[in-house]
């Protein structure tokens, strides 16, 4: 609760959250795509005027902020949904959380908080927008790239953060999600297990990784432009979106939600407003004749393309097959076999 869920300070009010929705603005014109309100059932709504304070607490009980009640609506999450993602359909993630799992209140106001919430895990890589930012100054990193990623990087995720970093000649802070994410992505222990391990494939002085704690929505272009804010508030300067950013996982034999490179469009339309500069990345494959991974659209014919998908990667694991190390390296495969093996084959449940 360090003033940083919105640049309000606190959970939007009912005037800003119409304006996002509509806009993907504040009320007072600022660019900010995501509405978040806090959601809450209709018995703990009950005589919560404007005015009135709400304790913040974690699991245990924990108190760690105050809410200092300004607005309490009722929204209707279809609009909501068709608003921030383009559809009501509940087979989008995002959607599916919204309809079915949120309550039937919002409330909104400034968030006075107490204490920053206790982390066990990963103490030392969990840093604060002003930490990261000091730790810049410190090391001199004027130019920073900033790689945001709900996955365990493979070799297509070094090649491309590497490329990103000598393009916009900026250091480079591999940024991942530990927050909740998509159901079925791989836990966040073992993934930050393999972000270590891939760690010494860069070199050494140029790049951080530091862990973010926010809440996917997989809302693909809107999320790109709220990841791209979130990060210059980390004091980064440049941002990368690949193809398909934040995407939801699309049903069998249904078209995507989003066009691959919609994310990246939106977030170029904005880049001058947002102040951070995009670093855009067409889909990066693995041609097997040149041992090499290129943009899909530099393939000349007849040039033999391997991919495994991330349903290939969960069955390989599961069936305890080799994962080839043109696509992952030894010590990321191993991690990811040790957590199928401890959960029966499902990453999802570690
Ligand atoms: S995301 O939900 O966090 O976007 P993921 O971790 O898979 O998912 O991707 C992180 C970033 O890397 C996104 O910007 C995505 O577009 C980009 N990306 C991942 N794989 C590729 C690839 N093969 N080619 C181009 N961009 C990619």
């Amino acid at each position: 609760m360090n003033g940083a869920f919105s640049p309000l300070g606190g959970f939007v009010g009912e005037a800003d959250y119409r304006s996002i929705l509509r806009d993907m603005r504040l009320d007072d014109g600022t660019l900010w795509p995501m509405p978040i309100p806090l959601d809450v059932s209709e018995a703990a709504a009950e005589g919560l005027e404007p005015g009135a304070h709400l304790a913040l607490r974690d699991e245990e009980g924990v108190m760690l902020a105050a809410l200092e009640v300004g607005d309490r609506w009722r929204p209707d999450p279809e609009e909501e949904a068709e608003a921030v993602y383009g559809t009501a359909d509940p087979a989008h993630a995002g959607v599916s959380r919204l309809l079915g799992g949120s309550g039937p209140v919002y409330l909104g106001g400034r968030v006075h908080g107490i204490g920053a919430p206790a982390h066990y895990d990963f103490p030392a890589l969990r840093r604060g927008p002003r930490e990261l930012r000091s730790a810049f100054k410190l090391h001199g990193w004027r130019r920073v790239v900033a790689f945001q990623t709900r996955n365990p990087l493979h070799r297509a995720h070094v090649e491309l953060t590497l490329r990103a970093a000598k393009e916009a000649r900026a250091n480079l802070l591999i940024h991942p999600v530990v927050g909740p994410t998509q159901a079925g992505d791989v836990d966040h222990f073992t993934r930050v297990r393999c972000y270590q391990a891939v760690l010494p494939f860069y070199p050494e002085p140029t790049v951080m990784l530091a862990l973010l704690p926010l809440a996917m929505r997989m809302a693909g272009p809107r999320e790109a432009l709220w990841h791209a804010l979130v990060r210059k508030n980390y004091g980064c300067t440049h941002f990368i979106v690949g193809r398909d950013h934040a995407g939801p996982r699309v049903p069998r034999g249904r078209e995507p939600f989003y066009g691959p490179y919609e994310a990246q469009e939106l977030v170029r339309r904005h880049e001058d407003e947002l102040e951070v500069a995009l670093v855009p990345f067409r889909n990066l494959v693995y041609v097997e004749d040149r041992d090499a991974y290129v943009p899909q659209d530099d393939v000349a014919e007849g040039e033999r393309v391997l991919q495994i998908s991330g349903t290939d990667l969960r069955t390989r694991l599961a069936e305890g097959r080799e994962i080839p190390t043109w696509y992952t390296y030894a010590k990321v495969a191993r991690e990811l076999r040790r957590t199928s093996a401890r959960c029966g084959g499902a990453l999802d449940r570690a």
